[in-house]
């Protein structure tokens, strides 16, 4: 099922260059869509298309772009969200990296159908060589007319900005970003109201994934009813996923959602197996937020199906032993793996991240983050992880964004499916050198 539409190219030398770029189809679409075709009509086979955001949460696009307030007078923004910090996930670097110019194409084509004017890119702060590559094909973009005043002869205005952040996970968060565009601290905003009707400025906003942004062009290339039928059921198209950990080959690959699991960890077309022979312990899924899953729950669902790259099938059995798609940042551990260490380098990065608003995620990533700590030290007690698990399940639904949750789940997970493992570090201290040897590097 290798299907490659976003990555179609990527092999193609100095893609990234325009001139490369236009003789090997690129804005075509735009151009036809400008010469022959309407907002209202990319909006349609936007919908029709199927397409999920690919920031995480897989809300459908056409839905949230139809959800745009449009006031007479009122500026309205595209804010394409490429913070890509999610640990595991590095999907959007590499596009934005070799194929710049499907992004802004993607960036004009869908700024036009939500009748903005202005869009932003925010990157993230570590991205900053990324964003040097993006601003010289903006720049590309503008001597050649295909942004700026009356874009190919259309009558269409678009400019298109980058921004880049400081370096915080938090400003991965939609409002938080909006936040952060302004020239404020990142933290999130209460919602309702939703960007899509106060967003940057004030102003409605819709905010996007990097690879969301880029699949409209194929949408539009294809047609919507075309890329409708490329994927399963709800899980339409196709999804970069960023793969690492212990397999053979790590990378970005671009997948037609629907692959089996089995066949994306082993098959030599994509992560090739796991290092050394060894065999599969666990895998984190969609980015480390998501319920990491053991191999037989990764392999195969609850009802002994085979468990395939989608967002219905990953989820099958909610959290109980089931996972989410996620960001598709794609982590594998082998047997060699603790779970406990594992869980404990997430903690810290969430305690870390926490902006520090609502007292369950700024006070309970901490209390995990110690917790953890003093089970690795060889301190823990039995109680200790009843607390843990007490503790993480207060945070979820009673903070003001998902950071709160993206920290609990996989606390719950790791408990839920390796309980055995934290009971050993609590019964065998003497077995834990390693594992301090482990904290003290990470300090
Ligand atoms: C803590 C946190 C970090 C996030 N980081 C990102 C990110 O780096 N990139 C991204 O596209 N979405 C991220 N999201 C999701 C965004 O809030 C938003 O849902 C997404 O950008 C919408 O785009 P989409 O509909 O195209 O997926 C994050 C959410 C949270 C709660
Ligand atoms: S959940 Fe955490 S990161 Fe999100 S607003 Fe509250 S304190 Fe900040």
């Amino acid at each position: 099922m290798s299907k490659k539409l976003l990555l179609k190219n990527d092999h193609i030398p100095n893609i990234h260059q325009l001139a490369v770029y236009r003789a090997h189809g690129g804005y075509a679409v735009l151009e036809n869509t400008l010469k022959n075709s309407n907002p209202d009509h990319v909006l349609e086979e936007v919908k029709k298309s199927g397409l999920r955001g690919r920031g995480g949460a897989g809300f459908p696009t056409g839905l949230k772009w139809s959800f745009l307030a449009r006031p007479e007078g009122v500026s309205r923004y595209l804010v394409c969200n490429a913070d890509e910090s999610e640990p595991g996930t590095f999907k959007d670097r590499y596009l934005m990296e070799r194929i710049p110019h499907l992004l802004i194409e993607g960036m004009i084509l869908s700024s036009f159908a939500l009748g903005a004017k202005t869009s932003y890119i925010y990157i993230r702060g570590e991205y900053f060589y990324v964003a040097r590559i993006l601003e010289a094909a903006i720049a590309e973009a503008y001597a050649a007319g295909l942004l700026g005043k009356n874009i190919l002869g259309s009558g269409f205005d678009h400019d298109c900005y980058v921004q880049v952040g400081a370096g915080a996970y938090i400003c991965g968060e939609e409002t938080a970003l909006l936040e952060s565009l302004e020239g404020k601290r990142g933290n999130p905003r209460i919602k309702p109201p939703f960007p899509a009707v106060a967003g940057l400025y004030g102003c409605p906003t819709v905010v996007n994934n990097v690879e969301t942004i880029a699949a409209v062009v194929l949408i539009l290339e294809l047609g919507g009813d075309e890329y409708a039928k490329i994927g399963i059921g709800k899980s339409t198209g196709t999804k970069l996923i960023s793969a690492s950990g212990h397999i053979n080959n790590p990378g970005v690959y671009e997948i037609e959602l629907g692959v089996p699991v089995e066949e994306f960890i082993y098959s030599e077309q994509y992560c090739g197996g796991i290092r050394g022979g060894r065999k599969l312990k666990a895998v984190v899924a969609g980015g480390s937020s998501v319920p990491i899953l053991p191999a037989e729950l990764i392999l195969k669902t609850a009802n002994g199906e085979p468990r395939l790259m989608s967002y219905e099938s990953l989820g099958d059995g909610g959290f109980a032993t089931g996972t989410m798609l996620g960001s598709g940042g794609f982590i594998v551990m082998d047997e060699d793996t603790s779970i406990v260490k594992n869980l404990y380098t997430f903690a810290r990065f969430y305690h870390h991240e926490s902006c520090g608003q609502c007292s369950p995620c700024r006070e309970g990533t901490g209390w995990m983050e110690k917790i953890l700590h003093k089970i690795l030290e060889g301190h823990g007690t039995m109680q200790d992880i009843d607390l843990l698990w007490d503790i993480q399940s207060k945070i979820e639904g009673k903070t003001i964004c998902p950071l709160g949750e993206a920290a609990a789940w996989p606390v719950a997970a790791a408990i839920r499916h390796f309980r055995s493992e934290f009971e050993s570090y609590v019964q065998n201290p003497e077995n834990i050198k390693d594992i301090k040897h482990y904290y003290r590097l990470q300090n």
